[in-house]
C-alpha cells in the first residue's frame, strides 16, 4: 500500500489495495492514516452497495438511515447524492456530517458512481489546522465555549417537498430532531487533539454570546477554514473513494457542473458524546 500525502494538513491518496478485500494489517495501516490525513482518497474501487456498508462497519456501527436523503431501496443506510438534468444540486455550505445529531457521526465514506466530465470537485478543510492557527489567547478563550447545531439547513432545498397540509416535509420532520449543544472545541476520541467543531450549515450560535457577538465569532472561524493552505481537493472519477474524519474536517461540494449526472453513494458512521478540550 502507497500512502502518499497531498498536503501538510490535509489529505492523503492511497494507491495499491482494494478496500473490498482488505486484510486486518491493511486496515490497521489505512486508519492510522485516516487519523494522521483526515482525509484519504482512492481510485478505481469496485466496490457493491453491501460491500461498502460492510467496509465501513469496520470503522464502527452505521449511523441509522438519514430522516430525509434519498437512500437506496434495499440499502437504507447507503445515501444517494445525485444530480440529473433538471436536478441541480442545492446550495452548498461548508458542513460536518450530522452535527445535528446529540451523538455525531464520526466517519463518512463516498462512493463515486457518476461523474461529470468537468467539475464536482469536493473540498475538505483541517479543523485541527484552524485551531493551530489561533493566538493562545484567543484559543483559551474558546475551550469553555459551546454552541448550538440544528437541523434547518434543508428546508426548502431539492430534499424538502411541501406536504398536503402546505407545510414544509423537512421542517416537519426536523421538529423530531431538536437542537443540541457540541463544545465548540471538542478533543479528538482517538488522536486527543484539539478540534474546532462548528460549520456553517448546521451551527446554529454560540451559546451565551449576543447574537451578534456569536456572528462575529463564526464568521471569523468559518473565514480560517477557507484558507486554501488548511485544505485539499479532490476531482471524482468513478470508482472514486473518500473516507474523512468528521471530528476534524469540515466539506464543501462544488456545484460547478449545472445539473450534469452525477452520483455519489455515502455511508457514514457513528461516533460517540463529544467531550471539550
Ligand atoms: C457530502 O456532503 O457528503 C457530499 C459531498 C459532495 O457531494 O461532493
Amino acid at each position: 500500500m502507497n500512502i502518499t500525502p497531498l498536503s501538510p494538513h490535509i489529505g492523503a491518496l492511497v494507491e495499491g489495495v482494494e478496500l473490498a478485500d482488505l486484510n486486518d494489517g491493511e486496515f490497521d495501516v489505512l486508519y492510522r492514516a485516516y487519523l494522521d490525513h483526515k482525509v484519504l482518497f482512492f481510485h478505481n474501487q469496485s466496490m457493491t452497495p453491501e460491500q461498502h456498508m460492510s467496509f465501513a462497519k469496520r470503522f464502527g456501527q452505521l449511523e441509522p438511515v438519514h430522516p430525509f436523503f434519498p437512500h437506496l431501496e434495499e440499502q437504507e443506510q447507503v445515501v444517494v447524492i445525485e444530480t440529473s438534468p433538471g436536478s441541480p444540486p442545492s446550495k452548498s455550505y461548508w458542513h460536518t456530517d450530522l452535527t445535528w445529531q446529540s451523538i455525531p457521526c464520526r466517519c463518512s465514506i463516498l462512493h463515486a458512481q457518476l461523474c461529470p466530465e468537468a467539475g464536482g470537485d469536493t473540498i475538505w478543510t483541517s479543523m485541527e489546522a484552524v485551531w493551530l492557527s489561533l493566538t493562545p489567547n484567543e484559543q483559551n478563550a474558546l475551550r469553555r465555549l459551546t454552541a448550538t447545531h440544528a437541523l434547518h439547513a434543508f428546508e426548502g432545498s431539492r430534499y424538502d417537498s411541501v406536504t398536503e397540509d402546505g407545510q414544509s416535509r423537512v421542517a416537519k420532520i426536523s421538529t423530531q430532531y431538536p437542537p443540541v449543544t457540541h463544545p465548540l472545541i471538542v478533543r479528538h476520541p482517538e488522536t486527543g487533539n484539539p478540534t474546532v467543531y462548528v460549520n456553517e450549515q448546521f451551527t446554529r450560535e454560540v451559546d451565551g454570546l449576543s447574537n451578534e457577538e456569536s456572528e462575529v465569532l463564526l464568521n471569523k472561524l468559518y473565514q480560517r477554514a477557507r484558507l486554501p493552505e488548511f485544505q485539499i481537493r479532490f476531482s471524482w472519477q468513478p470508482g472514486a473513494v473518500a473516507i474523512w474524519d468528521n471530528l476534524s474536517t469540515q466539506h464543501f461540494a462544488v456545484t460547478d457542473y449545472g445539473d450534469k449526472p452525477r452520483r455519489l453513494h455515502r455511508v457514514t458512521v457513528r461516533g460517540e458524546e463529544l467531550k471539550s478540550y
